[in-house]
């Protein structure tokens, strides 16, 4: 991410959208909290805000948090001090789970994807990732930006993403049984841009 988006991240109002918007949106999405005792990884934990309404909000009971950049990382660190006990946080690649935390396959009853996917040149890796690490009947929670957003002047010129084999929102929702994921319900979609929802991993 370059210093633009470093820094609408690290920022009150993305705080906002996430805990008065988007966090609500998915709740509903996913058709409420996380059973009780879940296990929950996140992708791109950023500053380790979504961390912290995981555990709030979707009521995991633990998280393992893996952002690509160490100050992130110690950012969520710092943030998240008082969850310690609660949250594991590692500096690593969302498409390589078992690297970051040794997790193995069907780990965790829930993973996050907070707009992160759009970032990972080899997307279909990520959620092949994620579905190998949800255990079945396990959720896949997403929020994602999609080709057409990122086609945007003000995307392109603010910040810096990969530019090829960007997936539209119909691309994303055809990969992701591929993995053996089924949406669960409705999806938010907004002006083609963003699309929310959440899944089930089948089997
Ligand atoms: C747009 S930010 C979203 C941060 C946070 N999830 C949020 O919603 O505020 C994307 C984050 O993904 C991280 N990231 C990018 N590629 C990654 C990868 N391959 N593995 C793990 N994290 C990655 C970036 O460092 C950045 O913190």
């Amino acid at each position: 991410m370059n210093r633009i988006e470093k820094a609408a991240i690290n920022n009150p109002a993305r705080r906002a959208l996430q805990r008065l918007y988007e966090v609500p949106t998915l709740l509903r999405l996913a058709g409420g909290p996380l059973p009780p005792g879940a296990k929950a990884a996140e992708l791109g934990c950023g500053p380790g805000y979504g961390t912290r309404l995981i555990l709030d909000r979707f009521k995991a009971a633990h998280v393992d948090a893996v952002d690509l950049d160490p100050y992130m990382i110690t950012r969520a660190q710092r943030r998240l001090t008082a969850e310690r006990h609660r949250v594991r946080l590692a500096v690593g690649d969302a498409t390589d789970l078992r690297t970051a935390f040794g997790a193995a396959d069907g780990a965790y009853d829930a993973v996050f994807d907070f707009a992160i996917i759009h970032h990972i040149p080899d997307w279909r890796a990520a959620l092949a990732e994620a579905a190998r690490v949800l255990r079945p009947g396990g959720t896949f929670v997403f929020e994602e930006v999609t080709a057409h957003a990122l086609a945007r002047p003000s995307y392109r010129i603010l910040f810096d993403h990969p530019t090829e084999d960007r997936f539209t929102a119909e691309e994303f929702l055809a990969e992701l049984p591929r993995h053996g994921l089924a949406v669960r319900g409705s999806l938010t979609r907004i002006q083609g841009d963003y699309l929310l929802g959440a899944a089930t991993r089948t089997d």
